[in-house]
């Protein structure tokens, strides 16, 4: 079924056309009939004229291209007068379709300051009209809201943006219509938008709230405590935005610190160290404020700087001594009353408050000591002794009168010093022997004395016997030597002697006390060597043993009742007494009595 005759129409909707034959000569008989695609629906024919028209609107959108067929026939017999003519009727394009932005609205991002025709997004438009035929889609882009900063190619839908200013502005809704027919008149439009935002550079510095601040700290503010906050605000946002504090001048105690308070990205002002209003009542500091981030335009560190002027505000503090300790020295044999020393403590404080001195009593127990509540004289409340103590290390306290709870404390260490005020006595209690035939001129014994006192020089004593010209001893007077002066010394005679020594030391005034030496004489052998000695003496010591009070009680005892003794019996008791005779002098005169008393 090859058409015999195509037939290429550009059918404008509602419009006619006409069929033509060439059997047509005005002849009434014949009719023209049509078939195919939409013949009847779409498109009705004229039996008489074979004029064609569209039943209804036609949508080139929709359909394209109808293929139809006409035939010319006799009207009374309806016989075909030739063969049917194939044509196609094709549907002119008219520009019925607005463009269209499917993917619209748009959203893009771009960094701020980016330079001039920086592409932001690319928009594109479709139009469903004919792209072949005609301009009803050829489309033209165009910004209809958003000049001067963005520009769009007109054909390529490209966006881009001239240099803008986040901070200025941070969002822009841009509008841009797509119109066909290449833009001219009488085209149809269609718009989108696209939402652009502008993304942070940093390109504003920081910037102090103020050029200069000032606080006032209290001199007692602790450390690390906030003593004062300062801003340095920033135009752009986020890591931009940031800053860090320091001091570059005016601390030059290197007091202060600044850190960035992570929250709020203030600067707090602390303390490094403790502040004191005596010293120094204020100060004037230079901070600065720098961007953690470089400056994105010339990459140098933005900054801004400040004064900050600290006052420094006086505190109640505790008085303060002169010293933290006092070091005082007082001869042992000072009097009571007498002044030690004296310590002072003064309020620092503008108010100067007048100070009270005390004593820790727990440091001074004995309450050695007195102090002077007033002006913190220190003196003695009672005896000292070197030899028992020789420091008395006391803590004083000042307190404020107009604020009892500002103490403070300082040592008091007290040296007594030393004074002869002991003799010297025998190192130990000596006992020597001496041979009854030894040789004259010999040391029987050497004697060493000892001082509790404790003079600077060190010690010399000096050693005398007691009775001047004694016939049977003597002593070398530095050296302690006892000498035996003869050599008649007879047990039977005398085994004991006990000689007084006299001892002095060289202090001022020199002291000296008197121990008696005992000297037993004994037995010797030819080369000298001790071999018996009185036993009984040698057993006894200078006092009385037990056994030997017993002995001398019941001697008492006996005296007393004596009288009413047989004589024999009383005999036997003044023997025992005898032994005792020997160990004392008091014993012996008791003895004697005894002797006489009963027999008469
Ligand atoms: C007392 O203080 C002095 C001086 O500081 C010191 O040498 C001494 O050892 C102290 N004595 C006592 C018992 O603390
Ligand atoms: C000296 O020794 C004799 C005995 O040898 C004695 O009689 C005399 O009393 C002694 N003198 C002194 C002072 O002890």
């Amino acid at each position: 079924t090859q058409p015999n005759c195509l037939l290429v129409l550009e059918l404008w909707p509602s419009d006619w056309f006409q069929l033509h034959t060439d059997l047509d000569m005005g002849n009434k008989n014949i009719k023209y009939v049509l078939a195919g695609e939409g013949a009847g629906t779409i498109f009705a024919i004229n039996e008489r004229t074979g004029d064609i028209h569209a039943m209804k609107r036609l949508d080139r959108e929709e359909k394209a291209e109808y293929t139809l067929t006409a035939q010319v026939i006799d009207r009374d017999t309806n016989q075909p007068l030739e063969p049917p003519s194939e044509f196609i009727i094709k549907v002119q394009d008219i520009n019925d379709n607005p463009p269209q932005f499917i993917e619209g609205p748009y959203k893009g991002s771009v960094p701020e300051m980016s330079q001039v025709g920086t592409s932001v997004t690319r928009v594109t438009a479709t139009d469903a009209d004919d792209p072949v035929y005609g301009n009803s889609a050829r489309l033209v882009y165009s910004i209809l809201e958003g000049q001067p900063y963005f520009s769009i190619d007109q054909t390529t839908g490209k966006v881009a943006l001239a240099g803008m200013d986040r901070e200025m502005r941070e969002e822009y809704l841009v509008v841009i219509q797509a119109k066909d027919m290449g833009g001219h008149m009488g085209g149809l439009s269609g718009t989108t938008t696209v939402t652009v935002t502008l993304t942070d550079i940093n390109d504003n510095p920081p910037k102090f709230t103020k050029g200069s601040y000032e606080f006032t700290i209290p001199e007692d503010l602790g450390i690390g405590k906030p003593g004062g906050r300062v801003k340095a605000n920033d135009r752009d946002i986020g890591e931009n935005a940031k800053s860090t504090y320091s001091i570059i001048g005016g601390d030059e105690r290197d007091i202060f610190e600044i850190v960035t308070d992570a929250q709020t990205q203030e600067g707090i002002l602390r303390l490094k160290k403790p502040l004191d209003f005596e010293s120094k009542k204020s100060y004037n500091l230079t901070v600065v404020a720098t961007n953690i981030r470089a400056d994105s335009i010339t990459g140098g560190p933005y900054m801004d700087q400040a004064m900050v002027k600290v006052i420094v505000e006086d505190a109640d503090e505790p008085p303060v001594f002169t010293k933290s300790t006092y070091l005082f020295d007082v001869h042992e044999n000072a009097a009571i009353n007498t002044v030690i020393g004296a310590v002072a403590a003064r309020d620092q404080d503008t108010t100067h408050s007048q100070v009270r001195y005390f004593i820790d009593r727990h440091t001074d127990l004995e309450r050695q000591f007195n102090i002077n509540v007033d002006d913190g004289k220190i003196t003695l409340a009672k005896p000292l002794d070197r030899e028992t103590d020789m420091w008395h290390n006391i803590t004083v306290t000042a307190t404020e009168v107009r604020n009892h709870s500002q103490i403070s404390r300082a040592t008091v260490a007290i040296k007594v010093l030393d004074i002869n005020d002991n003799a010297p006595e025998f190192a130990t209690e000596y006992e020597a022997f001496l041979c009854e035939n030894g040789k004259p001129g010999k040391v029987i014994q050497t004697i060493n004395a000892v001082d509790k006192d404790n003079p600077s020089q060190g010690h010399t004593f000096h050693y005398r016997l007691e009775m001047l010209n004694n016939p049977n001893f003597t002593i070398k007077n530095n050296l302690g030597n006892v000498i035996a002066k003869h050599d008649s010394f007879r047990r039977q005679k005398q085994d004991t002697y006990l000689l007084p020594i006299v001892v002095t030391d060289d202090g001022e005034p020199p002291m000296s006390s008197t121990n008696t030496l005992t000297i037993r004489v004994c037995g010797c052998s030819r080369e000298g060597i001790v071999q018996s000695c009185n036993v009984e003496a040698f057993v006894l010591p200078i006092g009385l043993s037990m056994g030997a009070l017993i002995a001398i009680l019941a001697c008492i005892i006996l005296l007393l009742v004596d009288v009413l003794v047989p004589f024999s019996y009383h005999g036997l008791v003044c023997d025992i007494e005898e032994t005792q005779e020997r160990a004392s002098n008091h014993q012996r005169r008791r003895g004697r009595e005894g002797e006489h008393h009963p027999l008469r």
